[in-house]
């Protein structure tokens, strides 16, 4: 069935009420009480049929208040928050539901499953694919094979992606996963993480908060000034699966010195006035000039139901005749493209606007889709690129010098002032040029092939209609954005490597994992050693610490690399080539101005090593990964220590 487009309005989140607002001797907190559950919404316009999601929002609301994204997070600077996160995935007789997608048994992933053995999640081995025959992917349905898909309890953890000086316990560490409370829910099951218990006595220790069963609790000091962080699950080998299901919301910072509240009218010199929330305004009203739209890729059943490759789709393209005993996950897919595209929640809805400033916050919130976001094919637009992952850029940067085009790797984030003034009345597409496949780097048309022209190279529709009352913002031209202080310079450099494991060689390799490691030095020669998740932590800065970290991407496509507790610096880039053990360097590539500022996620270039620095602050266990959601389940994700490694 082909699916109509432009008929349904997006949806903007509303703001995640408050519980309450603690004082302390250290001023006030804001609390908030957060469930992950399932219900239903509409994805696809109607008449089609609503789809079933899992998303965040009030534990005092009834389902229909949910929805996925969720209801936005609304924080400001040096306002500490704290959120328990509960995990009700259960349904009405409180029995635990299963997962909506197919999850795969044999990767390293949070299983719950108190079998020994096969993958042992729960206590930290490796996984053992030893007992395991491969089974190919039709065959994989079979009742009779040995892998049966997993049907238990759902594990979550939450994340706030890009929160700097985040305790770990606070972190959402991928092995703090927890289990809802069920009825139905018996020994067979753990229901909780390996790290779950050390965070839990962590968290009581420094804030007297203990976490209940079925919860996080959570503590963000929000030291950051204005920036657009997201919140999502991050349970360890299940994330692809989980945030595709929904559980994913913005988490807006405002103010600070480097916010809002230091951009400047560069006529008056006084504070700029960026479209937005009308000052005052209250919590619980969605603000509706400053409006965050999370970008995403799914694929549908006719029924309306979520569709997520139940086996390799793409085994046969890579794989060629298969290989029987080898390790070769049968259920997971190395990228994940879907045939439509969702803005907030929704396939290609429309969003009215006026002929006047507004800010947008844009999110990549695709498993692998690298998303090349086209404004030329809107008439007289302008579009200021003003901020980024980790807050506002040090100067504005004019999108339409880039030919209209902006470029966004998962999980990375555009917050961009959209001039409508001379936007013809009518309706005009924002569209897509990203690829429908792996991303390399390149020119759209030229080196890959753009989305398809109707349906993934299309995100939403604009309807442009006349201004009521005065545009009061600050016009782009005059918008002075406030200084960042440089980093200091690094005291340590590090060389990290992003690998690619593959079962079988040439046309017939069949990727089977990617992987972290470490670029090496031994007896004069230059190695890449590759780690897996369980292997013990190379990267360890002291707390206070500022390293420049180099990743070589020795993989044939470009990777996102996500550092979390720290917001850094991107330095440079710069193409390399290993040759019979030594580094051969070549040319320097530029820093877009458009990564300029901080970031918390960077895109890798195939063939580059790419440079960040960063000063490490929190002392704790956290992770580092690839934000291509199929990678960093599969072992293209990391632990890192700030501090000893022993704890
Ligand atoms: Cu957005 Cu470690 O994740
Ligand atoms: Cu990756």
């Amino acid at each position: 069935a082909t699916i109509p487009q432009f008929v349904e309005p997006l949806v903007i989140p509303a703001t995640m009420p408050l519980a309450r607002r603690e004082g302390t001797p250290q001023g006030p907190i804001d609390v908030y009480d957060i469930a992950v559950r399932q219900f239903s919404q509409r994805m696809l316009p109607t008449p089609l049929p609503l789809t079933t999601v899992w998303g965040y929002g009030p534990t005092g609301q009834g389902r229909d208040t949910f929805h996925a994204p969720s209801m936005t997070i609304e924080a400001t600077h040096g306002t500490p928050i704290r959120v328990t996160w509960r995990n009700e995935l259960v349904d009405d007789r409180r029995g635990y539901v299963s997962h909506l997608l197919p999850v795969d048994p044999t990767l390293h992933w949070a299983n719950p499953e108190r079998r020994p053995g096969v993958h042992g999640a729960v206590t930290d081995t490796k996984p053992d694919f030893s007992g395991l025959r491969y089974v190919p992917p039709r065959e994989f349905t079979d009742p009779t094979t040995q892998y049966t898909l997993y049907s238990g309890p759902v594990p979550l953890v939450t994340h706030v992606h890009g929160a700097a000086g985040v305790g770990d316990e606070s972190d959402g560490y991928p092995e703090a996963w927890y289990l809802p409370v069920a009825s139905n829910l018996d020994t067979a099951y753990a229901p909780q993480g390996a790290w779950y218990e050390f965070f839990r006595a962590k968290a009581k220790a420094k804030f007297g908060v203990d976490w209940a069963p079925g919860t996080q609790t959570a503590h963000y000091p929000n030291t950051s000034s204005e920036c657009t962080l997201w919140y999502h699950d991050h349970t360890l080998g299940l994330t692809r699966l989980n945030v595709y299901a929904g559980p994913a919301g913005f988490f807006l910072v405002r103010g600070g010195p480097e916010g809002e509240d230091g951009v400047l009218d560069s006529r008056t010199r006084k504070p700029a006035v960026l479209p937005g929330p009308e000052k005052g305004q209250g919590q619980g009203k969605a603000p509706v000039r400053d409006i965050p739209i999370a970008i995403q890729d799914r694929s549908f059943n006719d029924d309306g139901s979520l569709f997520y490759p139940d086996a390799r789709a793409i085994f046969d393209e890579y794989a060629g005749p298969f290989v029987p005993d080898t390790p070769v996950p049968p259920a997971w897919n190395p990228e994940f493209f879907g045939n439509t595209l969702i803005a907030n929640g929704r396939t290609w809805p429309f969003l009215d606007v006026e002929q006047r400033r507004y800010r947008l916050r844009l999110l990549n919130g695709c498993n692998s889709r690298f998303l090349i976001l086209d404004f030329s094919q809107i008439p007289g637009v302008k579009v200021a690129l003003v901020g980024n992952d980790g807050g506002f850029l040090p100067e504005v940067h004019d999108v339409m010098a880039d030919g209209g085009r902006l470029l966004l790797g998962t999980a990375e984030r555009a917050d961009v002032i959209v001039d409508f003034h001379e936007v013809p009345h009518g309706n005009h597409v924002l569209g897509n040029v990203g690829p429908d496949a792996p991303y390399g780097g390149g020119e759209p048309g030229t080196d890959f092939e753009v989305a398809a022209p109707g349906t993934t190279g299309r995100v939403l529709q604009f309807r442009v209609g006349p201004r009521r009352g005065a545009d009061g913002s600050t016009p782009i031209e005059f918008l002075q954005l406030p200084a960042r202080a440089a980093l200091p310079a690094e005291m340590r450099t590090r060389r990290v490597a992003l690998l690619e494991h593959e079962h079988g060689t040439g046309d017939e390799a069949a990727p089977t994992a990617a992987l972290l490691g470490t670029l090496e030095e031994r007896d004069g020669r230059v190695e890449a050693v590759a780690r897996t998740w369980m292997d013990p932590v190379t990267e360890n800065p002291a707390p206070g610490d500022t390293e420049v970290w180099e990743i070589f991407n020795f993989t044939p496509d470009a990777h996102t690399v996500h550092v979390h507790e720290v917001l850094f610096e991107v330095v440079g880039r710069q193409g390399f080539a290993l040759v019979d053990g030594r580094l051969e360097m070549s040319a320097e590539h530029p820093v877009h101005p458009g990564e300029r500022g901080r970031k918390d996620t960077v895109i890798a270039y195939p063939g580059q090593v790419t440079r960040i620095r960063a000063t490490f602050s929190t002392a704790g266990h956290y992770v580092w990964h690839c934000h291509v959601l199929e990678h960093e389940d599969n072992e293209m994700m990391r632990p890192y220590r700030i501090g000893p490694v022993q704890p």
